[in-house]
């Protein structure tokens, strides 16, 4: 069993022994309702946290109440707030922008809710469990990625939306990696910007800003997330630079798989939301039932050190995509390789 699934299931053992958990249909459980709040479903990633949690929700016949802001910090504010007037033990939060949700996080630390800030931290508020991954590895995992294929040249740096506090770690970890290399002079930065609201159009305009005002002269990309980086290989492809200049990204999206194994993007970092999602219900269900959730860290949010849960990652390529993407269950041999070749292999 990995480590995930350890924690993953140690949460299930600890909520069965408090009593919380159920049969599956009725019993405590039964009476327990979580509330979700998450950013978006215009990205595949955030579909499959959605899904996984809802499943987690019916194995253990607990009600969650879903909303999703769209992106939108009013509209998200708002959601929670009717979510907490419904009688929720548990806020799983997931915000659009991590420092306007404090808020949101004291009116439910008023109310005796719990809050579990999901995958992206909430700033300057009481949050009971901050759960994720550990995103300054996930910047790593990219820059060293890159510097393999390009120890030399000019680089165009995106980092994710400036309201999103994973956004900087992600760039952090990079830097981390980078920053040597640039001081040897190896390698300098043509382009160092955020993408709005992490969209793709957007890192498509920016990266072909850089090769424009560069003369084509660009060796990598870094790519923050696969949306981002489908972006980036579009604003590469009209120059004819796809599959030659790499590109990273995050979050294994079965089209950012499908172009890693057509050459034009050259990694993701895959952060498997099936344990986020799991470990997270798990949590929820400890904290309703007035018990302790694991941590493994804590992250400082400008009010106090969150007690945390960070969850590792694996670097994809396409040497091991197969294994642990497809062989894992995570996307079916079909959304990589499309059903006509699949079923032929
Ligand atoms: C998440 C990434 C995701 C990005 C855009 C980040 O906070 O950690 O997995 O790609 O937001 O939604």
């Amino acid at each position: 069993m990995s480590r995930n699934s350890l924690i993953t299931a140690c949460f299930l053992a600890a909520c069965l022994l408090s009593g919380c958990g159920g049969d599956g249909t009725n019993g405590a459980a039964g009476a327990i309702k979580i509330g979700l709040s998450i950013p978006t479903q215009r990205e595949e990633r955030w579909v499959r946290d959605l899904e996984q949690l809802r499943a987690e929700a019916g194995k253990l016949g607990v009600e969650l109440l879903v909303k999703v802001s769209e992106n939108d910090t009013d509209r998200q504010t708002a959601q929670c707030s009717e979510l907490l007037d419904q009688g929720i033990s548990v806020l799983i939060l997931a915000p659009h922008e991590s420092g306007a949700m404090s808020a949101v996080a004291e009116k439910a630390a008023s109310k005796g809710v719990k809050v579990i800030a999901y995958d992206r931290l909430i700033l300057n508020a009481h949050v009971d469990l901050y759960i994720s991954f550990n995103s300054l590895k996930i910047g790593e995992m990219q820059a060293r990625y890159l510097a393999r294929l390009a120890p030399k040249g000019g680089y165009v740096v995106l980092a994710g939306a400036h309201t999103d506090h994973n956004a900087p770690l992600f760039r952090q970890g990079a830097m981390n990696v980078l920053k040597p290399l640039i001081e040897r002079g190896d390698i300098r930065i043509v382009m160092d910007r955020p993408v709005p609201d992490w969209l793709p159009g957007a890192a498509r305009d920016l990266v072909a800003e850089a090769l424009a005002s560069n003369g084509r002269n660009v060796q990598a990309v870094l790519a923050p997330n696969d949306g981002t980086a489908g972006g980036a290989i579009q604003a590469l492809a009209l120059y004819g630079l796809a599959g030659k200049v790499p590109v990273t990204g995050q979050d294994a999206d079965a089209e950012a798989a499908r172009r890693i194994i057509a050459g034009t993007q050259s990694m993701t970092v895959f952060k498997d939301t099936r344990q986020l999602a799991s470990a997270a219900f798990g949590a929820a269900m400890n904290l309703a039932s007035g018990g302790r959730a694991p941590s493994n860290a804590t992250m400082p949010n400008g009010k106090m050190d969150v007690p945390s849960l960070l969850l590792e990652t694996v670097a994809v390529d396409r040497n091991n995509l197969g294994k642990v993407l497809i062989d894992s269950g995570y996307l079916s041999r079909s959304a990589v390789y499309g059903a006509a070749e699949a079923a032929g292999r």
